[in-house]
């Protein structure tokens, strides 16, 4: 009676296991009638393809990653988005009431130099893709500049950047009490003599996308390079010798100094 079960169950498993390889090897089955129908039946691959309203079955595994539907074209890439047209080689005067507006500008938006600014607009989405659309090169936008991230990509954007305070509480007086005073924004760099290029006046901490600010179409009025062609900037533009070339580099590399003015 037992050897009777045993076979028996061994059949059973065997038909199974042979019965879903050759399930398998016959592919994904085809509803009835499938093949039969006029619009179907002669067409080839190619033709299916061509025809915008005959969508190939896909697999499951393929579902993800194949465009569908009527936002197929969309693009969700911020690489594939247009890029402005900018001519490196445009002459423009340099002008020091821009730069001393965008100066300010930029402080308004920062608690010291150097630190994080806050994010200017109200945030609805904020995934670090979002924040990427519009600031991995910039963009102009209703007469707004979205300034180019100056650092590498680095994740979870809000973590330092503040969103702008919720509208009933933006009338609100929140300050601390602090005797913190950060350190002056440096204007401008020292240079060996007339002509010669200036030494970057400011760590490259965070900064190391020199043309975010210094060039490019979206960078700050006022604060351009006349050669935002040259791309090694440091080939010419000596790093701040106290704040980037600490002689014992390990202990807070690129850092500036922690000391604190009093005001
Ligand atoms: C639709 C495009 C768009 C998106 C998306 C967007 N921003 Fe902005 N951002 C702008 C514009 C335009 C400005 C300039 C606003 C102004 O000058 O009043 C700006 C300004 C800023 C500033 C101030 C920059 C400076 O140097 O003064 C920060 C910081 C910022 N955004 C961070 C973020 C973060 C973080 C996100 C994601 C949560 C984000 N933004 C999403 C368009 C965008
Ligand atoms: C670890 C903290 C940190 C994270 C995370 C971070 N940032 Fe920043 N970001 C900074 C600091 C600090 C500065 C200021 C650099 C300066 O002015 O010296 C800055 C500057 C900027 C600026 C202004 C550049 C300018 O023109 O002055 C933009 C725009 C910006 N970040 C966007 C982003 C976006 C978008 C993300 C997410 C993909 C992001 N940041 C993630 C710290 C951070
Ligand atoms: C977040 C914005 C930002 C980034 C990114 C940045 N800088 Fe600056 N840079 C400034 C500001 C602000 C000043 C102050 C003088 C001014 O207003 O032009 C300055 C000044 C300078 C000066 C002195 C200009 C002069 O007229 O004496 C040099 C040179 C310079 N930067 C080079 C660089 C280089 C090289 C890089 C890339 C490693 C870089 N900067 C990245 C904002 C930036
Ligand atoms: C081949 C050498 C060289 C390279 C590379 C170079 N610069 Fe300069 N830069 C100079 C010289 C020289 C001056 C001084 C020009 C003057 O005083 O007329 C200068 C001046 C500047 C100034 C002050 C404003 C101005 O244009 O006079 C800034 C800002 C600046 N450079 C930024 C940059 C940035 C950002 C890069 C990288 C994209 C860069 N430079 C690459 C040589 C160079």
């Amino acid at each position: 009676m037992n050897r009777l079960t045993t076979i028996f169950l061994s059949v059973v498993i065997a038909v199974a296991v042979v019965g879903f390889f050759v399930g398998l090897g016959q592919g994904v089955p085809q509803p009835d009638g499938m093949l039969d129908t006029a619009m179907v039946a002669q067409l080839d691959h190619e033709t299916i393809q061509k025809n915008p309203k005959l969508i190939p079955a896909v697999s499951y595994s393929q579902i993800a990653d194949t465009p569908m539907g009527p936002t197929k074209a969309w693009q969700s890439m911020s690489q594939t988005l247009s890029k402005p047209q900018y001519d490196l080689y445009t002459k423009f005067e340099q002008s020091e009431a821009e730069k001393e507006a965008s100066s300010k500008l930029r402080a308004s938006r920062r608690a010291f130099n150097g630190a994080p600014p806050v994010i200017a607009h109200p945030v609805e989405n904020t995934t670090d893709a979002a924040c990427y659309a519009c600031h991995g090169n910039g963009v102009k936008m209703a007469g707004l500049k979205a300034s180019v991230m100056s650092h590498e990509f680095l994740g979870n954007c809000v973590q330092c950047h503040a969103p702008m305070a919720p509208t009933p509480f933006r009338s609100l007086d929140a300050t601390v009490q602090t005797s913190f005073v950060g350190l002056p924004a440096p204007k401008q760099g020292k240079r060996a003599y007339q002509g010669a290029p200036p030494t970057i006046p400011h760590s490259q901490w965070m900064r190391q996308n020199c043309s975010a600010c210094h060039g490019g179409p979206n960078g700050w009025a006022g604060m351009q390079s006349t050669h935002p062609w040259r791309t090694n900037c440091t080939q010419c533009h000596a790093p701040s010798a106290s704040l980037d070339q600490m002689p014992d580099a390990d202990s807070v590399p690129m850092l500036p100094p922690l000391e604190v003015v009093a005001k």
